[in-house]
């Protein structure tokens, strides 16, 4: 599939997708947005991604914010679906069958910081800078970065960026637990590509079960979350990798998956 305002890579079991729009510090558009989803769709259905990288071009941003240029034309109808078309594809990103790593290697403003909330593992070259300052511009997070960032730090530390619009620095982030490692900007594809060759060793079902069961513990109660745990626990215990994998252990030998 040709992209434009991405660039879509495979290396090993990675599908690294690259927002591509450096001189404009990859600040987010329609075409952006459109990309990403169909990126998304097809790592989907690719048996031989494990996982995919987020990651934004050129040295200085990973995404600094929705644009700018974009939001000035918004009305009260439009600004609505402008909103709801960023949460549908970050909500997309949040419940992906596959892990999403965001690589963030700069700027992560406004929606840039909500793409990476809504990964499920951010890692931040020490160049990275995050933050929320939509109230600048007079409009608060539309992308999903009152709800996920809440939940993400608790609601004071939330509160604090979101209406201050200050921006923190990656040791900050890491501190705040918002960040999994913090390394060398030219560590950090190496580093995220080396958690996805992790992954890419295990069962896939499993993997795929996990992250559903992990969305559940931040969506439910911890009471209905402990019901799809089981759920899930029991189809997984379904698959015929379940049997190779406790086979495997109990012979040991490393698993052959076959990701059924
Ligand atoms: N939307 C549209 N264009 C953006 C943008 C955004 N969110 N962020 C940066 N750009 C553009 C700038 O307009 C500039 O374009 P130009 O060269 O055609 O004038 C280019 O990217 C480089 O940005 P610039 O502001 O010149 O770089 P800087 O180093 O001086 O500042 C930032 C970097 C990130 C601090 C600054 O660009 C910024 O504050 N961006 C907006 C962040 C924001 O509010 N995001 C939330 C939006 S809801």
């Amino acid at each position: 599939m040709d992209f434009k305002a991405v660039i879509y890579k495979k290396v090993e079991h990675a599908a690294v997708v690259t927002i591509n729009r450096p001189n404009k510090l990859n600040a987010l558009d329609a075409e952006i947005i459109d990309e990403l989803d169909q990126a998304l769709g097809v790592a989907e259905t690719d048996k031989d991604v494990a996982a995919v990288v987020i990651t934004g071009a050129g040295d200085r941003a990973f995404v600094a914010g929705a644009d700018i240029s974009k939001i000035k034309e918004l009305t009260v109808i439009t600004a609505k679906d402008f909103s709801e078309r960023g949460q549908a594809l970050f909500n997309k990103i949040e419940k992906f069958r596959k892990p999403v790593i965001a690589a963030v290697n700069g700027y992560a403003l406004g929606g840039g910081s909500e793409l990476s909330w809504a990964c499920h593992i951010r890692i931040a070259s020490s160049a990275a800078k995050f933050g929320q300052p939509e109230v600048n511009l007079g409009i608060i997070p539309g992308y999903g970065g009152t709800q996920r960032l809440s939940r993400l730090v608790g609601r004071g530390i939330a509160t604090e960026l979101i209406v201050t619009g200050e921006q923190i620095d990656a040791a900050t982030a890491y501190q705040m637990h918002l960040v999994n490692k913090v390394v060398e900007p030219a560590e950090l594809i190496p580093t995220a590509l080396k958690i996805v060759e992790s992954i890419a060793q295990r069962a896939p079902i499993a993997v795929r079960l996990a992250l559903q069961a992990l969305d559940a513990s931040v969506q439910l109660p911890q009471d209905e979350g402990m019901k799809i745990e089981a759920q899930l626990f029991a189809l997984s215990c379904g698959t015929a990798d379940q049997k190779e994998g406790v086979a495997a252990f109990l012979e040991k030998r490393k698993p052959v998956w076959k990701g059924a």
